[in-house]
């Protein structure tokens, strides 16, 4: 494996921008990414996660009607106003918390022409130095947060890398899929990558999950980049084309990642975020079992 010097990590590149029509009717009138996990919307684990791994800026990339996700990582003086009248202090805490987690920029996605056309609006902000990106649908529950062990590995190869979790073959079909040489436990070298792949394309099983580390060069190759999957510009095609010029690893995390864009993965997500939250897991596996033991 290249060990290159890295450079800081600093910003979280965020795409929120997309219309969610897997989770209509629900996502109608209400951006996907604030659907409620237990107690929180799922955006707020997203943000959470960036916050606990270090990064000090983040950058959503919105569109119309997204309104609601800056909204809550802002002050809302009104609400502050009840809640301190009220004597409300935890929650007067809580709500302030939000507002001062992270310093927050948006950048709106013009035309809604992809995942990769969504990244490629925040090249200004971002510049040119590495940055990550955290698809708003895929939470990772894990000891160690998933950016934090990705940033861990960046320190030590200084090249871009893919998160990736091993999928049954007849799913792979749903993800971009990796192709790699596994060079140590949990990292193999890109050498293809493929969005979407038809069933019998290929034999890997590795799939792209949301979380990206990237050099600045991905910009370029993203400004090249011609519609692929689904007639969209895909930042998958954009990372084939780095991964042939330079060195691109895939890094199979600890942790059990959760679709939350999806209907069952959401519930999922639910459920086990629900037996982590220190004041209700006990409640709530008393009542699953309940539930189980009624079936
Ligand atoms: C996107 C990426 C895909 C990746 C997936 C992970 O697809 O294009 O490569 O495997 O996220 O969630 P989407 O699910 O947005 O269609």
């Amino acid at each position: 494996m290249t060990m290159k010097k890295s450079r800081r990590i600093r910003k979280a590149v965020i795409p929120v921008a997309g219309m969610g029509t897997r989770f209509l009717p629900a996502s109608k009138a209400i951006p996907k990414e604030m659907l409620t996990i237990v107690d929180r919307p799922t955006i707020q684990y997203i943000v959470e996660e960036v916050v606990d791994s270090g990064i000090e800026e983040i950058i959503f990339i919105t569109s119309a009607g997204k309104d609601a996700i800056e909204n809550h990582f802002d002050y809302d003086y009104e609400l502050d106003m009840v809640l301190k009248a009220k004597g409300k202090t935890e929650m007067h805490r809580e709500v302030q918390h939000l507002a001062d987690l992270i310093d927050i920029v948006s950048v709106r996605q013009k035309k809604p022409l992809g995942l990769g056309h969504a990244i490629l609006s925040a090249r200004n902000v971002v510049g040119d130095e590495p940055f990550l990106v955290l698809l708003g649908d895929d939470l990772v529950l894990a000891e160690r947060p998933c950016c934090r062990q990705m940033l861990d590995l960046y320190e030590e190869v200084g090249e871009s890398i893919v998160a990736v979790q091993t999928v049954p073959q007849d799913q792979t079909f749903q993800y971009g899929i990796v192709e790699g040489e596994l060079k140590r436990e949990r990292v193999h070298e890109v050498t293809k990558m493929m969005e979407k792949p038809a069933p019998g394309t290929t034999d890997s099983n590795l799939a792209i999950i949301g979380r990206y580390i990237l050099e600045p060069e991905i910009f370029e190759m993203l400004a090249r980049t011609t519609p692929g999957h689904g007639g969209e510009i895909q930042l998958t095609d954009a990372l084939l084309a780095m991964a042939l010029k330079r060195t691109m690893y895939a890094f199979e995390f600890e942790g059990t990642r959760y679709d939350a864009g999806d209907k069952m993965g959401y519930l999922q997500a639910v459920v086990a975020y629900a037996l982590h939250h220190p004041q209700l897991k006990d409640g709530f596996r008393q009542h699953l079992l309940e539930v189980a033991g009624g079936l």
